[in-house]
């Protein structure tokens, strides 16, 4: 199946991270050029310098979302490596978790900037040059907890934010043949889920999901890639939630 994306250009945020650099990598197996934006440059480079090695067109840029004029630079620079930006995965994010009365305003606003105001950043930075060209796509990665996970007030609140921040953008969007979606992932194994102080409880609870087993990052990267792709010009304003069949809260 022929996704068209050879020729396309791709920015990917939080791309040294485990899912950012999963979805790369499949943007660049399907011929994109992808600009590989992470606040961790060591962790971009590494990732452009695998694709680079595999024959694919990738840079390496040095972004923090939640920076508009980090944003700006860094969109200067991808446009500088791999020519233009037709699509855009707002993938950086992270949580704090705290039950409500414990949590601090510094825990609220890391979690919203990244998420939320990172994707807007990212996304108001990119659209012009996508409206230019009449094509473009925008993929945001929310989570299953977008539908609530208790301790995570922040971060339930900064995916649903997404969410909602999707269905009006593919409304304002779609005239200029752009679409906006998300991709919802449920509990996927990565360093992050290895390291938090929930882990047993965690993988017990993938362990008892419909699908038997814990989701990869190459398992939410194939959703993402589709919704990038020429075959879903179709799709637009929808939430993918990958969870294996598991919609209740994980912990
Ligand atoms: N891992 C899971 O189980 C899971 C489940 C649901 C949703 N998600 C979402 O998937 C996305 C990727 O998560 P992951 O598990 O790959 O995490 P990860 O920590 O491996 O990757 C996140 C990347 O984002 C980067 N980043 C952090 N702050 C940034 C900033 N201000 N600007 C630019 N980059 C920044 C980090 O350096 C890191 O490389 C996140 O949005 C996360 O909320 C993950």
């Amino acid at each position: 199946m022929d996704l068209g994306l050879r020729g396309r250009a791709a920015f990917v945020t939080g791309a040294g991270g485990a899912i950012g650099s999963a979805i790369a990598r499949q943007l660049a197996a399907e011929g994109a050029a992808v600009a590989v934006a992470d606040i961790d440059e060591r962790a971009a480079r590494s990732v452009a310098d695998t694709l680079a090695a595999s024959g694919a067109r990738a840079v390496a840029v040095c972004c923090d979302v939640t920076d508009a004029a980090s944003v700006r630079e860094a969109h200067r620079a991808a446009v500088g490596g791999i020519g233009r930006t037709d699509i855009l995965v707002n993938n950086a994010g992270f949580n704090r978790d705290a039950n409500i009365t414990d949590m601090a305003d510094a825990d609220w606003d890391a979690v919203m900037d990244v998420c939320l105001r990172g994707t807007f950043n990212c996304t108001r930075a990119m659209l012009p040059g996508m409206a230019e060209n009449r094509w473009g796509r925008v993929v945001s990665i929310a989570s299953r907890a977008a539908l609530g996970n208790p301790g995570q007030t922040n971060y339930s609140a900064a995916k649903a934010g997404v969410i909602g921040f999707t269905r009006a953008l593919s409304l304002e969007q779609a005239r200029f043949g752009i679409t906006a979606n998300v991709v919802s992932p449920g509990l996927i194994d990565t360093p992050q889920l290895r390291a938090s102080p929930s882990v047993d409880k965690l993988l017990e609870t993938a362990r008892r999901n419909p699908v038997g087993f814990i989701g990869r990052p190459e398992h939410i990267a194939a959703p993402v890639v589709f919704l990038c792709s020429e075959l879903a010009a179709y799709i637009t304003g929808a939430t993918l939630i990958v969870s294996g069949g598991h919609f209740a809260p994980s912990i």
